[in-house]
């Protein structure tokens, strides 16, 4: 019997009698691969606006730190921070430690935080004010020189998306951005790159702009647009589940797959965002951006490469293939709700019209379900259904791909009972794995069917979780790998197929109930309406 070949690192293939006489290597965990040395980033001073928001103490600091104790990050990284705080150098310091005490996740010991805080700066400002940006460029040059960073900037916009256009505008009118087209050589001159937050923008109309305006000042190459499930371990599992296995593909198109059903349920309400989210709604905050890219990640064709621009330019190709839902398909095909009182695991929770912040007689949606359609080959005629909404009965974010049923079964199956389809469900949190629902027989003298679960389990098969996706992303954007970030032209097509929702909404009469659902219940009747009418049910997680 010949040997299969095995695809090795470097793309060359092994035979089994070449890779049985390898010498036996240490074993690697899977889940620390992107962590390795081989990723090492070169000395960068970051310099994060809004530094004392939220965002930084809960997700950016303590990934830095993580990244700086783990990968580790060269001696010289740096990170200035700016707000408009009175704070000194080790005031910021101060605060940071906490965050990082309380949020990492490796172990906090003096000696490390003592050098990871030697490279922490503070600068005070406000993002208007052109001054700001003169006192930023003296202390990176003290920085760069002082520490070694070489010209190696990071910005990172964690501040309210109002700020964005200002601030990228004083970063290039300081002279702080080198444009990459000009200073082709980043190794003499050191590189530019800006992170930003979503939202990016509110609608289609916004989000062009605000891409023309950053596009101004920096290269696309050097615009790191941050949707942080692209970072989460799972999602990245999809790509490996669907194209590093075979068994997978030839059955992953409309011959063999029913329907497809993405849910994003938060048991969460709005916590202290209501200024936010009152403008935002739940189609602007997860479907545009979070659901857009898990549909993206699971309807895409094969990349011939994992890199930035072969995976996007892929993931741009299913986006333009949606059918957009406008005129009559949004009072078909799209369902949005608001939660009422109700009760969450046990606890008793206020509805959002009298959430603080909230406007009483809001229309700002918190649940929506739509049903897309891909106008493709492998995917035409099947349904694509989606569905978010904050306090929800639980949280789960789970991607469900259910198969055909068989087109003959020889087996009989007792008065009323039913042979559940395959099923093949992609946890992306919590409980991270994948099952495949398949038909079995019952141990028993008869002929009795029933579906039982094939499981994989992160927890089980690795050992331990990955790490948070900020530490993914934040290394990607230090080593300038754009693959895990939206690019602007799968910004605008997402919003694309988000306007014509939000226009026919904007049109409804202010008179026209918005439908509610009981806090801790699946959202709105008319959200299982959506799926009777096809015939179909809601999977409940
Ligand atoms: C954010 C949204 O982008 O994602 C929040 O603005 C939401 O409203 C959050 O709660 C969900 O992220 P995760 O990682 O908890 O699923």
């Amino acid at each position: 019997m010949s040997d299969s070949p095995v695809i090795t690192a470097s793309g060359g293939t092994l035979t089994a009698e070449r890779v049985r006489h390898k010498p036996a290597s240490k074993t690697v965990n899977p889940l620390r691969i992107g962590l390795q040395t081989e990723r090492n980033p070169q000395a960068c001073a970051m310099v994060i606006f809004g530094v004392s928001g939220d965002l930084t103490s809960r997700k950016l600091m303590p990934a830095l730190y993580d990244l700086y104790v783990s990968v580790p990050l060269p001696p010289g990284f740096s990170i200035v921070g700016i707000s408009r705080r009175d704070w000194s150098d080790d005031e910021f310091r101060s605060v940071m430690r906490d965050a990082v005490r309380e949020n990492a996740t490796r172990p906090f010991t003096d000696d490390a935080w003592g050098s990871f805080a030697r490279g922490l700066f503070y600068v005070r400002g406000d993002f208007d004010n052109p001054e700001l940006y003169g006192q930023l460029r003296e202390r990176l040059e003290t920085v760069d020189s002082e520490r070694g960073t070489n010209g190696n900037h990071l910005y990172y916009l964690a501040t309210p998306p109002s700020f964005y256009e200002e601030i990228s505008a004083g970063l290039g009118n300081a002279g702080l951005v080198k444009r990459q087209e000009i200073y082709s050589n980043p190794r003499a001159n050191g590189w530019d790159r800006i992170v930003i937050e979503k939202p990016f923008g509110h609608d289609l109309a916004s989000a062009q702009h605000l891409n023309a305006a950053i596009n101004a000042v920096f290269a696309e190459p050097q615009i790191y647009r941050i949707d942080h499930y692209l970072g989460k371990e799972t999602v990245q599992n999809v790509l490996a589940f669907r194209f590093a296995n075979i068994l997978f593909e030839p059955v992953w198109n409309r011959h063999y797959v029913d329907q497809i059903q993405v849910t994003v349920a938060e048991s969460l309400g709005i916590e202290n965002r209501a200024a936010y989210y009152e403008e935002a709604g739940a189609l602007r905050d997860m479907v545009q951006s979070h659901m857009l890219q898990l549909l993206s990640v699971v309807a895409m064709e094969p990349p011939a490469f994992f890199n930035g621009d072969a995976l996007r330019d892929e993931k741009v190709k299913v986006l333009r293939s949606v059918v957009p839902p406008d005129g009559d398909r949004v009072a078909k095909d799209v369902v949005r709700g608001q939660y009422s009182d109700g009760y969450v695991a046990g606890t008793e929770v206020v509805g959002y019209r009298e959430e603080d912040g909230v406007d009483p007689d809001s229309r700002t949606e918190t649940f929506v379900s739509l049903k897309l359609e891909i106008d493709n080959w492998r995917w035409n005629g099947v349904p694509f259904y989606l569905r978010t909404g904050k306090r929800l009965p639980r949280r789960v974010t789970e991607i469900a791909i259910q198969f055909k049923s068989v087109p003959h079964l020889m087996f009989k199956l007792t008065e009323g009972q039913t042979l559940p389809p395959n099923v093949l469900t992609m946890r992306i949190q919590p409980d991270e794995g994948i099952s495949l629902r398949v038909a079995a027989k019952v141990p028993g003298a008869g002929t009795k069917l029933q579906p039982v679960q094939m499981d994989f389990d992160y927890g089980a098969s690795f050992g331990q979780a990955g790490p948070d996706a900020y530490v993914r992303l934040l290394l990607d954007a230090m080593l300038g790998d754009p693959t895990l970030f939206a690019r602007d032209d799968e910004i605008d097509t997402a919003w694309s197929l988000m306007q014509p929702i939000l226009d026919v909404w904007a049109d409804q009469p202010s008179t026209m109930p918005i439908p509610t659902y009981e806090a801790g219940t699946w959202g709105p009747a008319e959200a299982e309406l959506l799926l009777a009418n096809d015939r179909r049910t809601w999977r409940r997680p």
